[in-house]
């Protein structure tokens, strides 16, 4: 399946045009073609994005607002990119906030809304989430705020929804959940989690990092307060982006330079951005639109053609993580994390955790990248869950994340590879 199209698939995904987008699969490492199984911590990026970035520095480079031609260009070109990313969050312009990362971001968000609130207030938090949308909030303390973690459900790393309930009361001013776990894949029910915040009167914050390569974002379905990802995740370069609701963002108060705009979303971005990236971010949503268009010919605008991109992904990629976790499971003392039934692959996206007996998982990540397999070893910041479960002291645990420019090959690979170490 390494060209031509795979009409099992979802709507027909053409897996040899995905891949020549990327010139970056064609690295080799010792001889063998690189299978990039880390894109949890940041995926490929196809030549469209590149070059996005090199036009803009060549032919629009300079700072906003100036009355001249290239301002002017850039002024234009950061409206593209914030129409490109409503279309992606579906959302309006206005709401799209850019910034240096999620992490950043996220710290900016909760000291803001750290101004408002008062000592005894508290913020829900999970164990399943990553640092990022744990540490900004819990740095809260210091004013008096009351943090309370969620547990998880162990035997399959999902959110347990009755310590989520019983948690939640009038007190709570924020629930701050992930969409997607970066460590075992599970995804959260974050519509329902949205609707029983708001009923308790408390903001809801969603870390959508993790969830964005693998499905289709809709913040007006969801109803969420504020929703967070990053490009570099979802084939864009590094940086993060932003969806707050226009109340939100014109009345919370953010820490800014005085001759700074007060208009919002531009009163959240501090400073100069990272123009030439931001071009690059207007690309990667492009470059999804792309292949949706391709695979549907009859979207009318760049939501559906998002839309029908993320339809055919998902299934291409259920089809990949499926036989990945069946190979696993054939392969005498590897224990995965997670979601395995796959009548609830539904709940689970395509990233996963394992231990393989009692080796470290570095062990294993380095005898993986010696044969060009690329994957992740340790608590990939989700420390709270490494922690809970007990393998943090070991070294964590192994990640493979799956997006749609892998194959079923390269899971073939792996499992063959996997194989061999265990059997050494
Ligand atoms: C789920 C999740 N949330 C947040 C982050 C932090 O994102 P950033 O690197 O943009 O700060 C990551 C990065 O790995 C992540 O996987």
């Amino acid at each position: 399946m390494s060209a031509g199209l795979d009409r099992n698939a979802g709507n027909a995904l053409d897996i040899g045009w995905t891949r020549a987008q990327f010139p970056s699969l064609q690295t080799q490492v010792n001889g063998q073609p690189a299978a990039f199984l880390d894109g949890p911590a940041g995926t490929q990026v196809p030549t469209q994005v590149m070059h996005a970035i090199q036009s803009y520095l060549m032919g629009a480079n300079a700072n906003t607002c100036g009355a001249f031609l290239t301002s002017r260009r850039t002024d234009e070109m950061l409206a593209g990119a914030r129409a490109a990313m409503a279309d992606f969050f579906h959302c309006k312009s206005e709401e799209v906030v850019f910034g240096q990362n999620m992490t950043t971001i996220t710290f900016s968000i909760s000291r803001a809304i750290g101004r408002e609130l008062n000592a005894g207030d508290e913020i829900l938090l999970t164990t399943l989430d990553h640092d990022a949308n744990f540490s900004p909030w819990k740095a809260l303390e210091e004013k008096g705020v009351v943090i309370r973690q969620v547990d998880i459900r162990e035997e399959d790393c999902t959110l347990n929804l009755a310590d989520l309930k019983s948690k939640l009361s009038e007190k709570t001013k924020l629930v701050a959940v992930g969409y997607a776990s970066n460590a075992v894949g599970t995804i959260n029910p974050v519509a329902e989690i949205t609707r029983l915040a708001h009923a308790a009167g408390a903001l809801v914050y969603i870390d959508a990092v993790h969830y964005a390569p693998h499905g289709l974002i809709d913040v007006k379905e969801l109803d969420c307060d504020f929703l967070v990802c990053s490009p570099y995740k979802f084939f864009g370069p590094h940086m993060g982006t932003l969806y707050g609701k226009s109340k939100h963002l014109c009345c919370l108060r953010p820490f800014k330079v005085r001759p700074c705009t007060d208009q919002a979303p531009e009163r959240w971005e501090t400073g100069t951005q990272i123009h030439e990236l931001i071009a690059g971010i207007g690309a990667a949503v492009e470059y999804i639109a792309e292949l949706g268009r391709r695979v549907d010919l009859s979207v009318a605008t760049r939501r559906d053609a998002l839309a029908a991109a993320y339809r055919t992904t998902v299934a291409y990629e259920r089809r990949l993580i499926s036989r990945l976790i069946e190979g696993l499971q054939a392969i005498p003392g590897v224990r995965i994390y997670g979601i395995t039934d796959p009548i609830r692959f539904g709940e689970r996206c395509s990233t996963l955790s394992l231990s393989l007996g009692n080796h470290h998982p570095t062990t294993i990540a380095s005898f993986l990248g010696e044969r060009g397999i690329f994957t992740w070893d340790g608590n990939y910041y989700a420390l709270n869950l490494t922690e809970r479960l007990g393998v943090e002291s070991q070294g964590g645990m192994l990640r493979i994340g799956l997006v749609h420019y892998n194959t079923l090959e390269e899971v073939e690979r792996l499992l063959a590879a996997l194989r061999e170490f265990a059997a050494r």
